[in-house]
């Protein structure tokens, strides 16, 4: 995809003046060091709207819109970002080239063609001996075992790797492929993994191969089947990360089902590949599959730029329900809306659909409930509820879940749900969820009726621990604090943190707050909510405290995450089915957090 170059953006930025842009628009008066007018995104009659020439960004204290120049152009006049660029630069005499590349880039452009190629090549080969090969008749054997046809075959480019290396060699040389590319494309490993001698082989052998495709269609890594049930331990092995495949930012099938997707406003997700497969072809397309791996911000990110709501398949048993568990954990904050139905026994999608057909299949879909009551449903059969400690457990259980939520709307229903289930007066049980929220932006969410776009900016400052955003606004209105941070080297607590993403955004950004273009470019790199947020926290006062403010806060932070880690390991202790290994090791680990835990708490009474 052709890109602008960074420092072409900086140079537009830098070139724009935000008080001559929006003042075309808007009638602006200066005020202090802000200029304010009446805010073009919604309808008021006192101006709310403010622009700061100085940093070159806007922020309406009425409906939350906010952001660089450049965001002001695409919301303005319904332009995209590349088109908004080319507007502003045109504006300011400076020509846009998309495709810019310096040196190091246009060798890693060349390496990334050819692995390109590689893969389409190799996939090629792989399905033509599937199709044809008189080697691949086990392969073929076990499609139609398991009712796929030569058209699903054909369909998805599903191929068959051969057993050795040998033809593997022959057909590189062939084509004229070095060892190394192979290597990088991780189709050969390093060492033998039989009798670990040095060397190159063959990652997958003797497998029925599934070609994974970014979002254009390009294939870019494997996950191969093994053919029979007793062969080996791994049933899927899985191309390495490379150059082209990250695993964390593919759902398998999203290529051919991100259109179905949009037009349902709905994703259902599946696990493994053949699900995917079979529930596309069945004619229910709006379909992805997440690989069995844990979902990503990135994932969630994915699907919420094409759906609002996903529908989450997943086996009846306890494993199932936390599987969701987890991803409803990383879904909600974008505000999707996660369902999800539980199949029967022993089914999987596939499985369900080749013995009761694509019909009931969809039946399910429709029947699908929300995760949030699902979860109610869930912990309140198997709890008594009328002894007091079951009842605390499931209260804060589901305020966590309630707090997730990213409407207000869904977490008020959810929360008179859980009421009900309870038998509590509404209130008290909405102060309990409430506590750990900001008041502040709780209130500023509640007075006003913002607008789609900006309304995300808004929640998306609200999802935020509290603790997390303040040592976010110190460090975005301190140079110094920022610069501190970064050195620290302890953004590994942000992963475990919930309510930590503007902090992570700008912990790990480039940005310079001391440096209005550089802070520009960096709203410009974000999605909407987020620069609305950012654009947000740009325009209240910088909050008191610097570096020693800023280390407390850090501080807290680390004894949240802690408290967090031994909560996760202590509902993992009760999963069953843990090997008497993995019990001892996450005791150990309870133990050793909870030491750490309480020796901070000692040293600094006042963190959670
Ligand atoms: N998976 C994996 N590696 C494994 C096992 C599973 O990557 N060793 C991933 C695959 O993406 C797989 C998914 O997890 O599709 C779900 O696993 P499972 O339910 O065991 O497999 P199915 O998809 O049902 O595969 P099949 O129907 O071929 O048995
Ligand atoms: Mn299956």
């Amino acid at each position: 995809m052709p890109r602008i170059p960074e420092e072409t953006i900086q140079q537009v930025l830098a070139a724009t003046d935000i008080v001559d842009l929006v003042g075309r628009y808007v009638k602006l008066r200066r005020m202090g060091s802000l200029f304010k007018g009446l805010c073009p995104f919604h309808t008021e009659r006192t101006p709310s709207f403010t622009v700061s020439q100085s940093r070159g960004t806007y922020h309406c204290f009425g409906c939350g819109a906010g952001g660089s120049a450049i965001r002001f152009v695409m919301e303005h006049d319904g332009m995209s970002f590349v088109e908004a660029v080319k507007r502003l630069g045109d504006a300011a005499g400076i020509r846009i080239e998309e495709e810019v590349w310096d040196a190091n880039a246009e060798a890693a452009a060349k390496t990334r063609a050819l692995l390109l190629r590689v893969h389409q090549d190799i996939a090629s080969w792989y399905h033509a001996l599937l199709m044809k090969h008189r080697m691949a008749d086990e392969a073929r054997q076990y499609l139609k075992s398991r009712g796929m046809t030569a058209e699903v075959a054909k369909s998805w480019k599903l191929g068959y790797a051969p057993p050795s290396g040998e033809m593997l060699r022959e057909w590189a040389a062939g084509k004229g492929y070095a060892e190394g590319v192979l290597i990088d494309a991780g189709i050969l490993g390093a060492g033998d993994p039989d009798s670990g001698r040095p060397g190159t082989y063959p990652r997958f052998r003797h497998r029925l191969m599934f070609p994974i495709r970014n979002d254009q269609g390009e294939v870019i890594a494997f996950t191969a089947r093994i053919l029979r049930a007793d062969q080996h331990p791994a049933k899927y092995v899985n191309s390495p990360e490379t150059m082209l495949f990250t695993k964390s930012k593919v759902l398998f099938g999203f290529d051919r089902s991100k259109r179905a997707i949009a037009k349902a406003g709905q994703a259902v997700i599946v696990e493994g590949q053949i699900d995917m497969m079979t529930v596309f072809d069945s004619g229910i397309e709006n379909v992805v599959a997440s690989q069995g791996t844990a979902f990503t911000e990135f994932h969630a990110r994915m699907l919420k730029r094409h759906a609002d709501e996903v529908v989450l398949c997943f086996d009846a048993d306890n494993a199932g329900i936390n599987a969701a568990g987890k991803a409803f954990h990383t879904l909600a904050p974008t505000g999707l809306i996660v369902k999800c139905v539980a199949l029967p026994k022993g089914d999987d999608p596939d499985s369900l659909i080749r013995t009761q057909g694509p019909g009931a299949f969809a039946e399910i879909i429709k029947s699908a409930r929300e995760f949030i009551d699902f979860q109610v449903e869930h912990a309140a059969t198997r709890r008594n509820l009328n002894e007091m400690r079951e009842r605390v457990r499931f209260a804060d259980e589901m305020a966590a879940s309630i707090r997730l939520l990213d409407s207000p709307v869904a977490r008020e229903t959810a929360i008179q749900r859980v009421a009900v289930r309870l038998g509590l007066p509404e209130e008290t049980y909405r102060r309990q969820v409430l506590r750990d929220f900001n008041p502040q932006a709780q209130k500023a969410s509640a007075t006003t009726t913002p607008t789609m776009k900006t309304s995300d900016g808004r929640q998306l400052l609200v999802s935020q621990d509290k603790t997390a955003l303040l040592l976010c606004r110190l460090a975005f209105s301190n140079a110094e604090v920022l610069h501190w941070l970064r050195q620290t080297r302890r953004e590994d607590i942000l992963d475990d943190l919930p309510g930590a993403s503007m902090l992570a955004l700008l912990w790990r950004s480039q940005c310079d707050p001391a440096d209005p273009t550089s802070t520009s470019v960096f709203l410009a790199s974000l999605e909407p909510a987020e620069e609305s947020a950012f654009a947000g926290l740009l325009a209240q006062p910088a909050p008191p405290g610097g570096i020693e403010e800023a280390g407390h806060a850090l501080d807290a932070l680390e004894t949240a995450r802690l408290h967090a880690l031994i909560q996760r390991a202590q509902t993992q202790l009760k999963q069953p089915g843990l090997t008497p290994e993995e019990d001892a090791s996450l005791h150990q680990r309870i133990i050793a957090w909870r030491k750490e835990y309480l020796d901070r708490r000692k040293r600094d009474p006042d963190t959670r």
